[in-house]
């Protein structure tokens, strides 16, 4: 089996791709944002260790973001459309702030009556603060975790640990001010305001309103270094990035990841993609596992089920270009949203396109994930032929998966009702028999992720209430699913959190996905 050889920056682009997605920016938004933040900063004479902190915190900002997004979504709507307009929003004006935020209850509420909008815009932006300042909180632990696992130093992490925070000290959820800013946070913010608001409003527009926001989100004399030559600092910035430009501003040493390293990159990319709500937590995790068992099952080569696992772990990184409103609703969804819908696959492969021709076999995968033989999946219609055995446990591994899971609009179903409609879709002609036989052979089989000790001197009854938070239960719903008092669920939660070292729920939620505390069948059933 061959061994990659690629480059951790190439799997920063993957990243830069997903955050794309999720926050409803332009093609390349990310990898144009690292462009020009690495000119201001070369223009600026920052030494290599602040570039290298630019180039990273340009790439991944948002990588953090992702976690409870069902929460905003419940409280804003449409999180896409609103992070889009929150992009080119100075949030140190509240006045302005207060106009994005009537603008996402417009969307969510447009069917309401008129009083009740009202009322709602009326008490909207006090209340989305309040809410908003945890669900930040979250986002910071979550970046710096994810940072963490991908092998990046500790002031990378700390950066990103800061992505909202600003020069004036408006900033959330900690009010950091000046110089506690740290320099790449500040830069990165102006690049990506400058981006963002040279596509709203053209470059006149964008100009004045980086000029009359110097000294807010970011240190005057940084804006007055963009703002000497803007015209000059986004040559060439209208068209797409290619991976080459974006490997090629990455200052030295440029890290290798080896085969383990591969993995860990990946399963980041699954834990980051699934954290979006509570419907699909660890889901990308436990098509991986299943689909690794079934592939040994079958006997496939070593590299085919290594491709196959990691092609499991991103295969939905497509679906963060679809709001989470649309995924959560119970009821059917539009012809529009379906067709929406039905592209995830090609934005995953297409996130996958930084890795180049070793990451072509998983990206390959993950277009096919949701085809079937009789040529009835989606979303090119291709026929058994254009499936390979490893494409055909993947898709019957994650239809099985998908199956045990609840979703909004059903309940799980139960390991016998999901084996059934999965012999149903064989004796239909759209799963391979084989595969579907080897996938529920391996869904009888303990996993294989199982930690052999409890990690974090964590006690059993911490470790249930951790397994019912990270699956999106309140302390109060813990509480009642274990009959226990609420007061105690808390006290079990503080404990917990301080034995992991966290202070969130979405950081302990992360943490009870990456030593596989979560299992399939975990949710209600
Ligand atoms: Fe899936
Ligand atoms: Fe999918």
């Amino acid at each position: 089996m061959t061994a990659p050889a690629v480059r951790r920056a190439d799997f920063l682009m993957v990243l830069a791709y997903a955050t794309d997605l999720a926050t409803g920016q332009s093609r390349d938004f990310a990898l144009r944002s690292c462009v020009l933040a690495m000119r201001i900063a070369e223009a600026a004479g920052f030494d290599v260790d602040i570039r290298r902190q630019v180039y990273h915190q340009a790439l991944l900002r948002y990588i953090g973001c992702n976690a409870d997004t069902h929460l905003l979504a419940a409280a804003l709507g449409d999180e896409i459309a609103l992070r889009q307009d929150l992009a080119r929003t100075d949030m140190g004006d509240l006045s302005e702030l207060g106009e994005t935020i009537a603008r996402a209850l417009k969307r969510l509420l447009a069917d309401a009556p008129p009083e009740v909008l009202a009322r709602a815009v009326n008490e909207g932006v006090a209340e989305a603060l309040h809410a908003s300042v945890p669900i930040l909180a979250g986002h910071c632990e979550v970046a710096k975790r994810i940072a963490q696992r991908i092998g990046l130093s500790e002031e990378i992490q700390e950066n990103l640990g800061q992505l909202y925070e600003r020069w004036d000290g408006h900033g959330l959820p900690r009010h950091l001010k000046g110089d506690e800013v740290k320099l790449p946070v500040g830069l990165v913010t102006l690049a990506q305001d400058v981006i963002a608001l040279n596509e709203g409003h053209g470059a006149e527009k964008m100009a004045a309103i980086i000029e009359k926001r110097r000294g807010g989100g970011y240190e005057a004399e940084l804006a007055d270094v963009f703002l000497a030559d803007p015209e000059r600092f986004l040559e060439g910035m209208d068209g797409p990035v290619t991976p080459e430009t974006i490997l090629a501003l990455e200052p030295l040493p440029h890290a290798v990841l080896d085969e383990a390293a591969c993995e860990e990159a990946y399963l980041a990319i699954a834990d980051m993609v699934d954290m979006r709500m509570p419907f699909t937590f660890g889901h990308s995790r436990a098509v991986a596992a299943l689909a690794d068992a079934a592939g040994r099952h079958m006997g496939l080569p070593a590299s085919d089920i290594r491709d196959m696992r990691w092609a499991a772990y991103t295969h939905d990184l497509g679906e963060l270009a679809v709001p989470v409103s649309t995924w959560m609703r119970a009821g059917a969804l539009t012809a529009r949203e379906r067709d929406a819908a039905n592209l995830h696959p090609y934005h995953g492969e297409r996130a996958l396109a930084s890795l180049g021709k070793d990451g072509a076999p998983v990206a390959g995968l993950v277009l096919r994930h949701h085809e079937r033989l009789d040529g009835s999946g989606y979303h090119r219609y291709v026929r058994g032929s254009d499936l390979s055995p490893a494409a055909r446990v993947l898709a019957a591994a994650e239809a099985f998966q998908t199956a045990r899971e609840e979703r909004p609009y059903r309940p799980a179903l139960s390991g016998a009702a999901a084996a059934a409609r999965l012999r149903g879709a064989v004796k239909g002609g759209k799963l391979c028999p084989d595969a579907v036989e080897a996938v529920l052979t391996a869904a009888g089989q303990p996993s294989r992720r199982e930690p052999a000790e409890r990690p974090a001197g964590l006690t059993p009854r911490e470790i249930e209430v951790l397994r019912l938070i990270a699956a999106g239960h309140t302390a109060k719903e813990a509480a009642h699913q274990l009959d226990i008092a609420p007061k105690t669920a808390d006290n079990h939660i503080q404990n917990l959190y301080s034995k992991i070292g966290v202070t969130t729920r979405a950081a302990a939620a992360l943490y009870a996905l990456e030593h596989g505390f979560l299992r399939h069948g975990m949710l209600p059933a």
